[in-house]
Protein backbone atom coordinates (compact mmCIF):
# COMPACT_ATOMS: atom_id res chain seq x y z
CA UNK A 1 0.00 0.00 0.00
CA UNK A 2 0.89 3.36 -0.39
CA UNK A 3 -0.05 6.62 1.66
CA UNK A 4 1.29 10.50 0.39
CA UNK A 5 0.31 13.92 2.09
CA UNK A 6 1.92 16.60 2.49
CA UNK A 7 4.64 17.00 5.10
CA UNK A 8 3.92 20.00 7.29
CA UNK A 9 6.22 19.76 10.75
CA UNK A 10 9.66 19.34 8.82
CA UNK A 11 11.83 21.83 7.79
CA UNK A 12 14.74 20.87 5.70
CA UNK A 13 14.76 17.32 7.02
CA UNK A 14 14.47 18.27 10.60
CA UNK A 15 11.02 18.12 12.20
CA UNK A 16 10.22 21.48 14.09
CA UNK A 17 6.41 20.52 14.65
CA UNK A 18 6.37 17.38 16.57
CA UNK A 19 2.63 17.27 16.41
CA UNK A 20 1.90 18.28 13.21
CA UNK A 21 4.64 15.48 11.99
CA UNK A 22 2.75 12.56 13.31
CA UNK A 23 -0.26 13.36 12.20
CA UNK A 24 1.07 13.29 8.80
CA UNK A 25 2.33 10.38 9.67
CA UNK A 26 -0.70 9.05 10.73
CA UNK A 27 -2.41 10.20 7.67
CA UNK A 28 -0.33 8.58 5.40
CA UNK A 29 -0.04 5.57 7.04
CA UNK A 30 -3.87 5.05 7.40
CA UNK A 31 -4.04 5.64 3.68
CA UNK A 32 -1.16 3.17 3.06
CA UNK A 33 -3.03 0.59 5.71
CA UNK A 34 -6.51 0.96 3.43
CA UNK A 35 -5.00 -0.07 0.22
CA UNK A 36 -2.64 -2.63 1.85
CA UNK A 37 -5.79 -3.99 3.57
CA UNK A 38 -3.54 -4.94 6.81
CA UNK A 39 -1.81 -3.26 9.91
CA UNK A 40 1.09 -1.47 10.04
CA UNK A 41 3.32 -1.88 13.52
CA UNK A 42 6.93 -0.71 12.47
CA UNK A 43 8.72 0.81 10.31
CA UNK A 44 12.49 1.76 8.91
CA UNK A 45 12.55 4.76 8.76
CA UNK A 46 14.26 7.26 6.32
CA UNK A 47 16.57 9.91 7.30
CA UNK A 48 18.54 12.88 6.12
CA UNK A 49 18.60 17.24 7.41
CA UNK A 50 21.80 18.92 7.39
CA UNK A 51 23.18 17.84 10.45
CA UNK A 52 23.48 14.11 8.95
CA UNK A 53 27.56 14.26 7.89
CA UNK A 54 29.90 11.44 6.68
CA UNK A 55 33.33 10.51 6.63
CA UNK A 56 35.92 7.74 5.01
CA UNK A 57 38.27 6.11 7.93
CA UNK A 58 40.88 3.40 8.17
CA UNK A 59 41.67 1.00 10.10
CA UNK A 60 43.98 -1.99 10.37
CA UNK A 61 44.58 -5.19 12.69
CA UNK A 62 47.34 -8.06 12.84
CA UNK A 63 45.67 -11.03 11.23
CA UNK A 64 45.41 -13.90 13.75
CA UNK A 65 47.12 -16.59 12.86
CA UNK A 66 48.11 -20.28 14.14
CA UNK A 67 50.37 -20.71 16.66
CA UNK A 68 53.93 -21.29 14.42
CA UNK A 69 52.61 -20.29 11.38
CA UNK A 70 54.67 -17.33 9.92
CA UNK A 71 51.34 -16.02 8.11
CA UNK A 72 47.65 -15.81 9.03
CA UNK A 73 44.13 -16.57 7.35
CA UNK A 74 41.35 -13.59 7.31
CA UNK A 75 38.59 -15.24 9.29
CA UNK A 76 35.38 -13.58 9.80
CA UNK A 77 36.48 -12.57 13.13
CA UNK A 78 39.42 -10.38 12.20
CA UNK A 79 36.84 -8.90 9.39
CA UNK A 80 34.69 -7.87 11.90
CA UNK A 81 37.23 -6.76 14.24
CA UNK A 82 38.86 -4.40 11.24
CA UNK A 83 35.57 -2.79 10.68
CA UNK A 84 34.95 -2.20 14.69
CA UNK A 85 39.12 -0.42 14.64
CA UNK A 86 37.60 1.47 11.39
CA UNK A 87 34.30 2.89 13.25
CA UNK A 88 36.66 4.07 16.68
CA UNK A 89 36.09 7.90 15.52
CA UNK A 90 36.03 10.56 17.98
CA UNK A 91 32.63 12.16 18.19
CA UNK A 92 30.87 14.32 20.26
CA UNK A 93 28.35 13.05 22.76
CA UNK A 94 25.44 14.73 20.76
CA UNK A 95 26.10 12.39 17.44
CA UNK A 96 25.92 9.03 16.88
CA UNK A 97 27.16 6.50 14.15
CA UNK A 98 24.28 5.90 11.51
CA UNK A 99 25.83 3.77 9.48
CA UNK A 100 29.52 2.07 8.98
CA UNK A 101 29.19 0.76 5.40
CA UNK A 102 32.75 -0.91 4.01
CA UNK A 103 34.74 0.30 1.03
CA UNK A 104 37.67 -2.16 0.71
CA UNK A 105 39.88 -4.16 2.39
CA UNK A 106 43.59 -4.44 2.17
CA UNK A 107 45.58 -7.89 2.83
CA UNK A 108 49.19 -6.75 3.69
CA UNK A 109 49.52 -4.48 0.28
CA UNK A 110 46.86 -5.91 -2.02
CA UNK A 111 44.35 -3.60 -2.07
CA UNK A 112 40.67 -3.26 -3.92
CA UNK A 113 39.75 -6.00 -1.95
CA UNK A 114 35.75 -7.08 -1.03
CA UNK A 115 35.99 -9.93 -0.16
CA UNK A 116 39.13 -10.72 2.35
CA UNK A 117 37.79 -13.60 4.12
CA UNK A 118 40.20 -16.34 3.89
CA UNK A 119 43.01 -14.71 2.15
CA UNK A 120 46.45 -15.22 3.73
CA UNK A 121 47.90 -12.44 5.22
CA UNK A 122 49.61 -10.73 8.28
CA UNK A 123 48.33 -7.24 8.32
CA UNK A 124 44.46 -6.58 7.44
CA UNK A 125 43.30 -2.82 6.47
CA UNK A 126 39.28 -1.59 6.06
CA UNK A 127 38.34 1.61 4.52
CA UNK A 128 34.94 2.21 5.65
CA UNK A 129 32.33 4.99 4.88
CA UNK A 130 30.97 6.67 8.52
CA UNK A 131 27.97 8.31 8.09
CA UNK A 132 26.89 10.16 11.72
CA UNK A 133 23.56 12.13 12.75
CA UNK A 134 22.57 14.73 15.56
CA UNK A 135 20.78 12.43 18.23
CA UNK A 136 18.45 15.22 19.11
CA UNK A 137 17.10 15.87 15.44
CA UNK A 138 16.88 11.11 15.06
CA UNK A 139 15.36 11.46 18.33
CA UNK A 140 12.26 13.99 17.33
CA UNK A 141 11.63 11.65 14.21
CA UNK A 142 11.71 8.65 15.98
CA UNK A 143 9.12 10.46 18.58
CA UNK A 144 7.22 11.23 15.84
CA UNK A 145 6.78 7.50 14.69
CA UNK A 146 6.06 6.09 18.07
CA UNK A 147 3.52 8.71 18.87
CA UNK A 148 2.12 7.74 15.59
CA UNK A 149 1.91 4.01 17.00
CA UNK A 150 4.95 3.02 14.89
CA UNK A 151 7.42 1.05 16.35
CA UNK A 152 11.22 1.67 14.66
CA UNK A 153 12.61 -1.63 13.82
CA UNK A 154 16.06 0.65 11.77
CA UNK A 155 17.19 4.00 10.64
CA UNK A 156 18.85 4.29 6.80
CA UNK A 157 20.12 7.17 5.49
CA UNK A 158 17.61 8.60 2.80
CA UNK A 159 20.01 8.59 -0.40
CA UNK A 160 21.33 4.72 0.47
CA UNK A 161 17.86 4.35 0.29
CA UNK A 162 16.81 5.80 -2.98
CA UNK A 163 20.32 4.23 -4.43
CA UNK A 164 18.94 1.04 -3.79
CA UNK A 165 15.65 1.68 -5.95
CA UNK A 166 16.58 3.84 -8.68
CA UNK A 167 20.67 3.16 -9.48
CA UNK A 168 21.78 0.12 -11.76
CA UNK A 169 24.55 -2.39 -10.92
CA UNK A 170 26.39 -0.93 -14.29
CA UNK A 171 25.75 2.80 -13.10
CA UNK A 172 27.27 1.89 -9.79
CA UNK A 173 30.33 0.01 -11.11
CA UNK A 174 31.10 2.64 -13.12
CA UNK A 175 30.64 5.90 -10.35
CA UNK A 176 27.38 7.37 -9.88
CA UNK A 177 25.89 10.33 -8.75
CA UNK A 178 22.52 10.26 -6.85
CA UNK A 179 20.65 13.55 -6.60
CA UNK A 180 17.74 12.71 -4.70
CA UNK A 181 15.69 16.12 -5.17
CA UNK A 182 13.33 16.64 -1.86
CA UNK A 183 10.96 18.99 -0.42
CA UNK A 184 13.40 19.64 2.29
CA UNK A 185 16.76 18.77 1.04
CA UNK A 186 19.12 17.25 -1.37
CA UNK A 187 20.46 14.37 -0.89
CA UNK A 188 23.84 13.23 -2.29
CA UNK A 189 25.48 9.78 -2.43
CA UNK A 190 28.18 8.76 -5.04
CA UNK A 191 29.30 5.45 -5.30
CA UNK A 192 32.20 3.63 -7.71
CA UNK A 193 33.18 0.27 -7.37
CA UNK A 194 29.90 -0.60 -6.38
CA UNK A 195 30.70 0.79 -2.86
CA UNK A 196 29.69 4.53 -1.46
CA UNK A 197 32.28 6.72 -1.41
CA UNK A 198 30.82 9.84 -0.77
CA UNK A 199 27.34 11.07 0.47
CA UNK A 200 25.93 14.43 1.66
CA UNK A 201 23.06 16.26 2.82
CA UNK A 202 22.30 19.59 1.00
CA UNK A 203 19.62 21.88 2.84
CA UNK A 204 17.38 22.58 0.30
CA UNK A 205 15.08 21.05 -2.16
CA UNK A 206 11.92 22.21 -4.08
CA UNK A 207 9.98 23.94 -0.72
CA UNK A 208 12.60 26.98 -1.21
CA UNK A 209 11.31 27.00 -4.87
CA UNK A 210 7.80 26.68 -3.79
CA UNK A 211 8.66 29.79 -0.98
CA UNK A 212 10.01 31.64 -3.74
CA UNK A 213 7.60 31.34 -6.27
CA UNK A 214 5.33 32.36 -3.30
CA UNK A 215 6.81 35.48 -2.89
CA UNK A 216 7.52 36.79 -6.68
CA UNK A 217 4.26 35.66 -7.77
CA UNK A 218 2.23 37.69 -4.17
CA UNK A 219 0.48 34.18 -3.80
CA UNK A 220 -0.40 31.65 -1.13
CA UNK A 221 1.98 29.23 -0.91
CA UNK A 222 -0.68 26.39 -1.07
CA UNK A 223 -1.18 28.19 -4.65
CA UNK A 224 2.27 28.33 -5.61
CA UNK A 225 3.03 24.54 -4.99
CA UNK A 226 -0.05 23.99 -7.45
CA UNK A 227 1.13 26.28 -9.93
CA UNK A 228 4.81 24.80 -10.10
CA UNK A 229 4.02 21.17 -10.30
CA UNK A 230 1.07 22.28 -12.73
CA UNK A 231 3.21 24.46 -14.72
CA UNK A 232 6.61 24.45 -13.41
CA UNK A 233 9.92 23.74 -15.80
CA UNK A 234 13.57 24.21 -14.66
CA UNK A 235 14.61 25.44 -18.00
CA UNK A 236 13.66 27.79 -20.96
CA UNK A 237 14.40 24.90 -23.19
CA UNK A 238 11.39 22.90 -21.46
CA UNK A 239 8.81 25.38 -22.11
CA UNK A 240 7.16 26.81 -25.55
CA UNK A 241 7.34 30.02 -26.53
CA UNK A 242 4.01 32.24 -25.86
CA UNK A 243 2.36 30.17 -23.17
CA UNK A 244 0.13 31.61 -20.73
CA UNK A 245 -1.29 30.52 -17.07
CA UNK A 246 -3.41 31.71 -14.37
CA UNK A 247 -2.27 32.90 -11.31
CA UNK A 248 -5.41 32.78 -8.87
CA UNK A 249 -5.87 36.61 -6.80
CA UNK A 250 -5.54 37.04 -3.19
CA UNK A 251 -7.75 38.44 -0.91
CA UNK A 252 -11.00 38.71 -3.19
CA UNK A 253 -8.61 39.89 -6.23
CA UNK A 254 -9.11 38.97 -9.78
CA UNK A 255 -7.06 36.30 -11.55
CA UNK A 256 -3.83 37.39 -13.24
CA UNK A 257 -2.48 36.01 -16.18
CA UNK A 258 1.49 35.44 -16.85
CA UNK A 259 3.87 34.20 -18.94
CA UNK A 260 4.93 30.34 -18.36
CA UNK A 261 8.37 32.01 -19.19
CA UNK A 262 7.94 34.23 -16.52
CA UNK A 263 7.34 31.50 -14.04
CA UNK A 264 10.80 29.71 -14.98
CA UNK A 265 12.89 32.48 -14.84
CA UNK A 266 12.47 32.04 -10.32
CA UNK A 267 12.37 28.73 -10.77
CA UNK A 268 15.21 28.04 -12.90
CA UNK A 269 17.89 29.95 -10.39
CA UNK A 270 16.48 28.12 -7.72
CA UNK A 271 17.36 25.12 -9.19
CA UNK A 272 20.40 26.07 -10.76
CA UNK A 273 21.56 27.28 -6.70
CA UNK A 274 20.77 23.78 -5.38
CA UNK A 275 22.31 21.75 -8.33
CA UNK A 276 25.83 24.17 -8.06
CA UNK A 277 26.12 22.99 -4.16
CA UNK A 278 25.88 19.60 -5.34
CA UNK A 279 28.59 20.26 -7.78
CA UNK A 280 30.42 22.00 -5.07
CA UNK A 281 30.37 19.33 -2.27
CA UNK A 282 31.38 16.94 -5.27
CA UNK A 283 34.29 18.98 -5.97
CA UNK A 284 35.10 19.85 -2.39
CA UNK A 285 35.13 16.07 -1.32
CA UNK A 286 37.57 14.73 -4.76
CA UNK A 287 34.62 12.72 -5.88
CA UNK A 288 33.96 14.14 -9.55
CA UNK A 289 37.08 11.96 -10.37
CA UNK A 290 35.04 8.94 -9.66
CA UNK A 291 32.34 9.21 -12.05
CA UNK A 292 32.06 7.58 -14.77
CA UNK A 293 28.70 6.75 -15.54
CA UNK A 294 27.14 10.63 -14.98
CA UNK A 295 24.48 12.07 -12.88
CA UNK A 296 20.46 10.23 -11.90
CA UNK A 297 18.85 12.68 -10.19
CA UNK A 298 15.72 10.99 -8.20
CA UNK A 299 12.88 12.71 -5.31
CA UNK A 300 9.81 14.58 -6.07
CA UNK A 301 12.18 17.46 -7.84
CA UNK A 302 12.82 15.15 -10.36
CA UNK A 303 9.31 15.42 -12.14
CA UNK A 304 9.97 19.14 -13.35
CA UNK A 305 10.42 19.21 -17.00
CA UNK A 306 13.91 20.77 -18.07
CA UNK A 307 15.41 19.23 -15.22
CA UNK A 308 17.96 16.65 -16.94
CA UNK A 309 19.01 20.08 -19.65
CA UNK A 310 19.51 22.12 -16.73
CA UNK A 311 21.85 19.59 -14.73
CA UNK A 312 23.51 18.45 -17.68
CA UNK A 313 25.22 22.33 -18.11
CA UNK A 314 25.78 22.48 -14.72
CA UNK A 315 27.72 18.75 -14.05
CA UNK A 316 28.74 18.49 -18.02
CA UNK A 317 27.80 15.11 -17.79
CA UNK A 318 25.05 12.82 -19.05
CA UNK A 319 22.36 12.92 -16.84
CA UNK A 320 18.81 11.06 -16.33
CA UNK A 321 16.22 10.88 -14.67
CA UNK A 322 15.38 8.06 -12.01
CA UNK A 323 12.41 6.29 -10.92
CA UNK A 324 11.92 2.89 -8.93
CA UNK A 325 11.42 0.08 -11.09
CA UNK A 326 8.84 -2.87 -10.82
CA UNK A 327 7.53 -2.30 -7.75
CA UNK A 328 4.15 -1.08 -8.55
CA UNK A 329 1.37 -1.97 -6.46
CA UNK A 330 -1.13 -1.98 -9.03
CA UNK A 331 -0.58 -2.09 -13.11
CA UNK A 332 -2.05 1.61 -13.20
CA UNK A 333 -0.22 2.84 -10.64
CA UNK A 334 3.42 3.76 -11.72
CA UNK A 335 5.53 5.07 -9.24
CA UNK A 336 6.59 8.33 -9.91
CA UNK A 337 10.28 9.45 -8.50
CA UNK A 338 9.38 10.71 -5.61
CA UNK A 339 8.46 7.10 -4.14
CA UNK A 340 12.19 6.27 -4.56
CA UNK A 341 13.24 6.67 -0.91
CA UNK A 342 10.50 4.59 -0.02
CA UNK A 343 10.73 1.84 -2.36
CA UNK A 344 14.43 1.99 -1.13
CA UNK A 345 13.83 1.34 1.95
CA UNK A 346 11.43 -1.46 1.80
CA UNK A 347 14.53 -3.00 -1.00
CA UNK A 348 17.29 -2.12 2.36
CA UNK A 349 14.88 -4.01 5.25
CA UNK A 350 14.61 -6.85 2.91
CA UNK A 351 18.54 -7.52 2.45
CA UNK A 352 19.30 -6.40 6.02
CA UNK A 353 17.17 -8.56 7.43
CA UNK A 354 18.49 -11.26 5.04
CA UNK A 355 22.06 -10.69 5.91
CA UNK A 356 21.10 -10.05 10.18
CA UNK A 357 22.79 -6.95 9.80
CA UNK A 358 21.44 -3.84 12.53
CA UNK A 359 22.23 -0.01 10.41
CA UNK A 360 25.86 0.39 12.02
CA UNK A 361 26.85 -2.74 10.03
CA UNK A 362 26.94 -4.49 13.40
CA UNK A 363 24.99 -8.04 13.07
CA UNK A 364 22.11 -8.46 15.14
CA UNK A 365 19.00 -10.61 14.64
CA UNK A 366 15.65 -8.65 13.82
CA UNK A 367 12.67 -9.12 15.25
CA UNK A 368 9.90 -6.90 13.72
CA UNK A 369 8.32 -5.80 16.59
CA UNK A 370 10.76 -4.95 18.94
CA UNK A 371 12.67 -1.84 18.91
CA UNK A 372 15.14 -3.13 21.51
CA UNK A 373 18.30 -2.59 19.60
CA UNK A 374 17.43 1.36 18.61
CA UNK A 375 16.98 2.34 22.11
CA UNK A 376 20.40 1.03 23.24
CA UNK A 377 21.28 3.07 20.38
CA UNK A 378 20.33 5.50 22.10
CA UNK A 379 21.55 4.68 25.33
CA UNK A 380 18.66 4.99 27.76
CA UNK A 381 17.25 8.39 25.91
CA UNK A 382 14.36 7.16 25.71
N1 LIG B 1 5.65 17.25 -10.85
C1 LIG B 1 6.41 17.99 -10.05
N2 LIG B 1 7.03 19.09 -10.51
C2 LIG B 1 7.80 19.83 -9.71
N3 LIG B 1 8.03 19.59 -8.42
C3 LIG B 1 7.43 18.51 -7.90
C4 LIG B 1 6.60 17.64 -8.67
N4 LIG B 1 6.17 16.66 -7.86
C5 LIG B 1 6.71 16.89 -6.64
N5 LIG B 1 7.46 18.00 -6.66
C6 LIG B 1 8.20 18.62 -5.55
O1 LIG B 1 9.02 17.66 -4.95
C7 LIG B 1 9.14 17.92 -3.55
C8 LIG B 1 8.82 16.68 -2.78
O2 LIG B 1 9.64 15.65 -3.21
P1 LIG B 1 9.77 14.31 -2.36
O3 LIG B 1 8.43 13.71 -2.17
O4 LIG B 1 10.82 13.50 -3.00
O5 LIG B 1 10.29 14.94 -1.00
P2 LIG B 1 10.43 14.27 0.42
O6 LIG B 1 11.13 13.00 0.27
O7 LIG B 1 9.12 14.29 1.09
O8 LIG B 1 11.36 15.35 1.12
P3 LIG B 1 12.80 15.20 1.76
O9 LIG B 1 13.54 14.23 0.89
O10 LIG B 1 13.35 16.56 1.71
O11 LIG B 1 12.58 14.71 3.13
C9 LIG B 1 8.19 19.04 -3.23
O12 LIG B 1 8.92 20.25 -3.11
C10 LIG B 1 7.28 19.08 -4.45
O13 LIG B 1 6.84 20.38 -4.72
MG1 LIG C 1 13.09 12.38 0.14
Amino acid sequence: GIGCVPSRGLRRGVVINLEQTTEDIERSLQQAEEIAGCNVQAAWVGMAGEHVKSINSRGAIPISKMRGEPTGEVALNDVERVVEAARAIALPMDRRILHVLPQEYVVDSERGIRAPVGMAGVRLEANVHIVTCAVSSAQNILTCCKRAGLNIIDIILEPLASAESVLTEDEKELGVVLLDFGGGTTDVAVFQNNVIRHSAVIGYGGDYITRDIAVGLRTPVESAEHIKIDHGAAHQRAIGQNEFLEIPGVGGREPREMSRSMLVSIIAPRVEEILTMARDELMRSRTMEFIGAGVVITGGGASMPGMTEIAEEIFAMPVRIGAPQDEAPGEEMALGPKYATAVGLIRCAHKRMQAGEFHDGRKRSFRMNSPVRIKEWFQGIF
